[in-house]
């Protein structure tokens, strides 16, 4: 184990969009929004890009390390889709930022923040990097149906970053995957071949609620376990645990499950709505610019979502 976070900074879009607003629509209320999922509103990218959103929270994040672009080793996104398949997001915030280094992203869905903090404990641990930063950003109201009331209410826009350098702060980590592309899946933008078989041309988003709902719960409270034994601590250590915004009754399932009190496990779903990978680095930098986590505290992020994939870490920040 091998960083420390030392600096995190978050960007939303200006505007927000409201469960009334949602309810002009689809078919659906303010009331049912709030009570099945926790949302209230969320905030939707109209004229900003995902790059826009993925470097502003970078350039927060550096500020807040006191570190330039030019200090960076590597940059990591992690999107779910970017706005194009190449360039990849994170070579466009390299240049929005100045940086020099080396740039990727990943694709774990709502896990990639998770996934892409273990894959830059590997790149520190073995001394290839010194700083890394590492940026979830997703605009996933772009790739949702919104003539489908199912799935639209839940989705919203952002980008959470952390800025990562050597250090013992990162206590436990642990990743699963299951494939599977029946519970959950976000549409292909294959163009039209000759060749081979024909083509879905399905942008979209679906989910089977019902189903993702009891992995989630399932998987979350499995990786919590297993991060916290690893790093041999009990929920009394714990000052906080954020789980990947994605409905206020899994955060719930989880609190009880852990015996965790409500203080002790973040919630901003009712105004970001899911961010999918960008939800836990978004919460992350709230609670801290609120003063609700103070370096020192241990906190676990647990991250759930398409793939299937799921992940946890405990952290010291
Ligand atoms: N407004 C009003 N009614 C709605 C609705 C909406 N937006 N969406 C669905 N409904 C209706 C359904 O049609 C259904 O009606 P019926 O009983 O007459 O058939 C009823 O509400 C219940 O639907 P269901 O899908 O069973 O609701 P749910 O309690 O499972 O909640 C989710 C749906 C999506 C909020 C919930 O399943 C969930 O959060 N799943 C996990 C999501 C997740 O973790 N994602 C992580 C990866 S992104």
């Amino acid at each position: 184990m091998a960083f420390q976070i030392v600096g995190t900074g978050r960007a939303v879009p200006e505007y927000i969009l409201t469960n009334e607003e949602v309810s002009k629509l689809v078919d659906t209320t303010d009331e049912w929004i709030k009570t099945r999922t926790g949302i209230n509103s969320r905030f939707v990218s109209t004229h900003e890009t995902i790059t826009d959103l993925a470097a502003a929270a970078g350039k927060k994040a550096l500020e807040k390390a006191g570190l330039d672009a030019t200090d960076l080793d590597l940059i990591i996104c992690s999107t779910v889709m970017a706005e194009h398949a190449s360039p990849s997001l994170s070579c466009l915030v390299q240049k929005e930022l100045g940086a020099k280094c080396p740039a990727f992203d990943i694709n774990a869905a709502c896990s990639g923040f998770v996934y892409g903090l273990d894959i830059a404990d590997a790149y520190i641990s073995m001394g290839k990097a010194n700083t890394v930063l590492m940026v979830g950003a997703e605009v996933m109201t772009r790739h949702v149906d919104w003539t489908d009331r199912a799935s639209c209410v839940l989705f919203g826009d952002g980008a959470g970053a952390v800025v990562l350098q050597k250090g013992d702060g990162l206590k436990a980590i642990h990743l699963t995957a299951k494939g599977d592309d029946k519970l959950l899946s976000i549409g292909n933008t294959f163009c039209k071949s000759p060749f081979g078989r024909q083509p879905v041309l399905d942008p979209h988003f679906k989910m089977n609620g019902g189903e993702v709902f009891k992995f989630a719960v399932g998987a979350g409270l499995k990786d919590v376990k297993t991060v916290m034994s690893k790093a041999g601590i009990t929920s009394d250590d714990i000052k906080m645990v954020i789980p990947h915004q994605a409905n206020l009754r899994i955060f719930q399932v989880i609190k009880d499950k852990l015996g965790l009190s409500e203080d002790q496990v973040a919630s901003g779903i009712d105004h970001y709505g899911n961010t999918s990978s960008a939800s836990i680095p978004l919460m992350l930098d709230e609670l801290i610019e609120q003063g609700r986590l103070v370096p020192g505290d241990i906190i676990v992020m647990t991250a759930f979502g398409g793939g299937l994939t799921s992940g946890a870490c405990v952290i010291k920040l």
